[in-house]
């Protein structure tokens, strides 16, 4: 029973497995026997270690495709770009200590690191090494740093290692990361499959003359993040985002660039009826020049007036357009009284739920890879420790998940 769901949510799946020098690397033709079984369609490369491991001939012969090791075989160039886009499903098993930082660091020197950068599919790791490499606080910062990225690690299984010892660091069982592949694919974990999802992201810039705007520090990435969340949870998710320098290319994911708050209200306006989560992490500006200069200004001796007007509230203008059936939800940046304003946003936006960032905690707000937030809705608050982007926006959408579950069991 369990192997006909396993082969119901692998087959016809494309999957790229990179092997690295470990000794687990022996198992991986069982793996791909497993895949191959499941229905799955396998390609293999490997790093130049991974084969003093396991033979090429035993993982071209079990996936019935050639195996590759290089960026190019003297005359030959493999396309690592290509075997990116061709993957549903990219899984590093086994992954070395030395290859984990590689990919933690960006380096690039053999195929398996330049396919995982070029990579658009999700990413699947399974770590093996012994257990005081796994345990050593570089191994423990790479792993917390692939996993931010978006990764997903596959816990390292407790036993016999290659040194004699026992503990922690094995790689997962084959028939364990069978298992954990088939649940990325299957729908039990995705709640909001069938949903359609609205989000924004970074700044707006109100243009004073065609070289000047007024903008503000927000980097994007809490936006990006959330919209990757609510993605991977199953939703059809249109990203409405300022001009920021982080893009994303999740399947999921439809982005639509803006420049100015009234072109963002636009675009917001314009999809929100048929959006039933929606999520402003945009930090719009709440001011524009009331004339933008159709020429640069020059310089004079004298000070230089601008007109500022207000934009129009777009998260208040989404909360008087409403119907039950959706779900709103806002940010709140605060320097001061932090609780208070953010449950005042709540009832004057009326929104159904409020992100509070405090710009006095560190770590958190603009710029930061981390934020430290607070779930304010109308059934209480809950108040989270410093922790990723990613980390936060799969709390917010989690809790998205539990107040849509919570209207409907009423
Ligand atoms: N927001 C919006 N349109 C605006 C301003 C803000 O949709 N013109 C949204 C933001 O995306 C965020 C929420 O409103 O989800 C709160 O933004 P924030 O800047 O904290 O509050 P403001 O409403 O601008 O109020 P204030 O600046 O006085 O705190």
């Amino acid at each position: 029973m369990a192997e006909k769901a396993i082969s119901m949510q692998l087959s016809g799946k494309k999957i790229l497995l990179a092997v690295t020098g470990s000794i687990a690397a022996y198992k991986a033709p069982l793996f791909v026997r497993l895949l191959v079984k499941a229905g799955a369609e396998v390609k293999v490369i490997t790093t130049p270690a991974a084969e003093k491991f396991v033979s090429p001939l035993s993982l071209a012969t079990v996936s019935k495709h050639p195996v590759w090791n290089n960026v190019n075989d003297g005359a030959t160039w493999n396309n690592h770009v290509a075997l990116g886009l061709w993957a549903d499903a990219m899984i590093i098993a086994p992954c070395s200590a030395n290859t984990l930082g590689k990919l933690a660091n960006g380096l690039c020197d053999n195929l398996v690191c330049a396919v995982y950068l070029s990579a658009r599919c999700p990413v699947f790791i399974a770590p093996a090494m012994d257990e005081d490499m796994w345990l050593h606080a570089s191994t423990r910062h790479n792993v917390k740093t692939l996993r931010t990225y978006g990764n997903h690690i596959i816990p390292v299984a407790h036993g016999e290692l290659a040194s004699g010892l026992v503990g922690d660091g094995r790689m997962a069982e084959p028939e364990d990361m069978v298992k954990f592949l088939s649940d990325h694919f299957s729908d039990t974990n995705k709640p909001l499959k069938g949903l359609n999802a609205l989000v924004t992201a970074g700044p707006t810039y109100e243009r004073i003359d065609p070289v000047r705007f007024i903008g503000n520090f927000s980097s994007g990435k809490m936006g990006v993040a959330i919209a990757e969340a609510l993605a991977d949870k199953g939703a059809k998710v249109t990203l409405v985002s300022g001009p920021s320098s982080v893009y994303t290319y999740h399947s999921g994911i439809n982005t639509i660039r803006i420049e100015s708050a009234e072109q963002m209200y636009d675009e917001c306006i314009a999809v929100f009826g048929k959006c039933d989560i929606t999520v402003m992490a945009a930090a719009v500006a709440d001011y524009r020049p009331e004339e933008t200069a159709d020429h640069k200004i020059k310089k004079t001796d004298k000070a230089l007036d601008i007109k500022l007007v207000k934009t129009k509230d777009i998260l208040a203008a989404l909360g008087a357009l409403k119907q039950p059936r959706q779900l709103l939800a806002g940010f709140a940046l605060e320097t001061n009284d932090e609780i208070q304003n953010a449950k005042q946003k709540l009832n004057t936006k009326n929104a159904d739920l409020i992100v509070l960032n405090s710009l006095r905690d560190a770590g958190a707000g603009f710029g930061h890879d981390t934020n430290k937030i607070t779930i304010i809705s109308s059934q209480g608050s809950l108040s989270l420790p410093l922790q990723s982007k990613r980390e936060a926006a799969e709390a917010i959408v989690n809790k998205i998940v539990e107040l849509r579950h919570a209207e409907k069991t009423v």
